[in-house]
């Protein structure tokens, strides 16, 4: 069980100075091109400080890998001075400053593609409203991702962050490639389970061979997943437990499960006794620290958490009060604020498009 209070020390060197992390949110914010605004700057300066590290929102590796307007971008040279910019303002008072890193697959559109098709594992559309068919990834074009992840991880380390988090949750590509519903390939990438990881064995092996040769020093390289897919096919807790066990085999620092609810239990009827982070945990034995994530609110919630996972990382509940952290480590539960209108926008620094999905996905933080 881990003090909330104390630090932890990745195998990389870096050394975060509690156990909370702020997860990572994406502010729709960013330039057309990918490139950091102001008003980003701000909103990360603004909730950075008291955390252990934080995780920024999702940025895209390649131009066809955009998921949504206002997303940051690090496919580019010329994004790099204003990633600089986030990174800095996020190393506040001593709190550690991670890129999440990612490529949508087929969780985007034409529209954001500016009419390109999305692409994917295979052409198989998600199970979505409006979902478009996307197009099989050739082998070249695998191999082009791969590289772009390296390329990303690169800038990262110019831009001066801590880390990198490689997104390989909420259905986006990485993900879609080990999943039977996504992933019907029948060359070295698809078929059997082992053949369906083979991506994200690649990217990280690459990824963490780059950090290695380019020299920075404790720079880490964290991994997210989403443990459960509901479309048939679709990844089974098993499956998961079988991707934690090879993840934790890799040179990673950390690994960090995407869930709404920190101590969910599997859908599976075999893992039915324990939360899931629980067999998680139990997998990994030891090798390397867990994140987990979901609906964390009180000092409660976070002891409980702390007792089975390394590393306690918050959303919403950061983004409505800044100050979230500070009051729950001086014992002032009673001034959070749990709950925004759009009155506060500019107070919190959050912008209309986090506003609207917060209305539409999450109506109960609203008044
Ligand atoms: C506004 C918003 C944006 C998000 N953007 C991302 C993202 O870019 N990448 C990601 O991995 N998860 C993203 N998430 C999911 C969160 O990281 C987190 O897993 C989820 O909100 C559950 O934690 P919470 O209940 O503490 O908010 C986002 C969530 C919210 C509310």
């Amino acid at each position: 069980m881990a003090e909330m209070q104390t630090t932890l020390t990745f195998k990389r060197g870096l050394t975060v100075k509690n156990r909370l992390v702020m997860a990572p949110m994406t502010t729709k914010m960013s330039f057309y091109d990918g490139v950091v605004t102001q008003d980003e700057i701000d909103y990360y300066a603004l909730h950075s400080g008291e955390v252990g590290m934080v995780i920024t929102g999702a940025a895209n590796i390649q131009a066809n890998g955009k998921g949504w307007e206002g997303e940051l971008g690090v496919e580019a040279d010329y994004q790099i001075p204003n990633l600089a910019k986030l990174a800095a303002a996020i190393k506040k008072n001593g709190t550690k400053a991670i890129l999440q890193i990612f490529h949508a697959g087929r969780m985007t559109d034409r529209s954001v593609l500016r009419g390109e098709l999305p692409v994917s594992a295979s052409a198989v559309a998600a199970q979505r409203a409006g979902a478009e068919t996307p197009r099989e990834l050739s082998e070249i074009e695998i191999q082009q991702v791969i590289e772009n992840f390296k390329q990303a991880t690169l800038r990262a380390i110019k831009a001066g962050f801590d880390g990198v988090e490689l997104h390989g949750a909420n259905t986006y590509l990485l993900q879609q490639f080990f999943s039977p519903h996504s992933n019907r390939r029948t060359d070295q990438w698809g078929g059997d389970r082992q053949k369906r990881f083979r991506l994200i064995e690649k990217v990280v092996q690459v990824v963490t061979q780059e950090v290695a040769e380019s020299g920075a020093e404790n720079f880490i390289v964290g991994y997210r997943f989403s443990p459960e897919e509901i479309e048939t096919p679709g990844i089974r807790f098993e499956d998961t437990l079988y991707l934690v066990d090879q993840l934790s085999e890799l040179a990673l620092d950390y690994l960090h499960v995407s869930l709404s609810q920190f101590d969910r239990i599997a859908q599976s009827p075999d893992y039915h006794e324990r939360p899931m982070i629980a067999y998680l945990q139990a997998k990994i034995a030891g090798r390397v620290p867990l994140i987990a994530v979901g609906n964390v609110q009180t000092k409660a919630d976070i002891t409980t958490l702390l007792q089975i996972a390394d590393l306690a990382a918050v959303g919403q509940s950061l983004l409505i009060d800044p100050h979230f952290v500070a009051k729950i480590f001086n014992d002032q539960e009673e001034l959070i604020r749990r709950k925004l209108n759009r009155y506060d926008l500019d107070e919190l620094k959050i912008g209309n498009g986090v506003m609207s999905f917060l209305e539409q996905m999450m109506p109960e933080r609203i008044i």
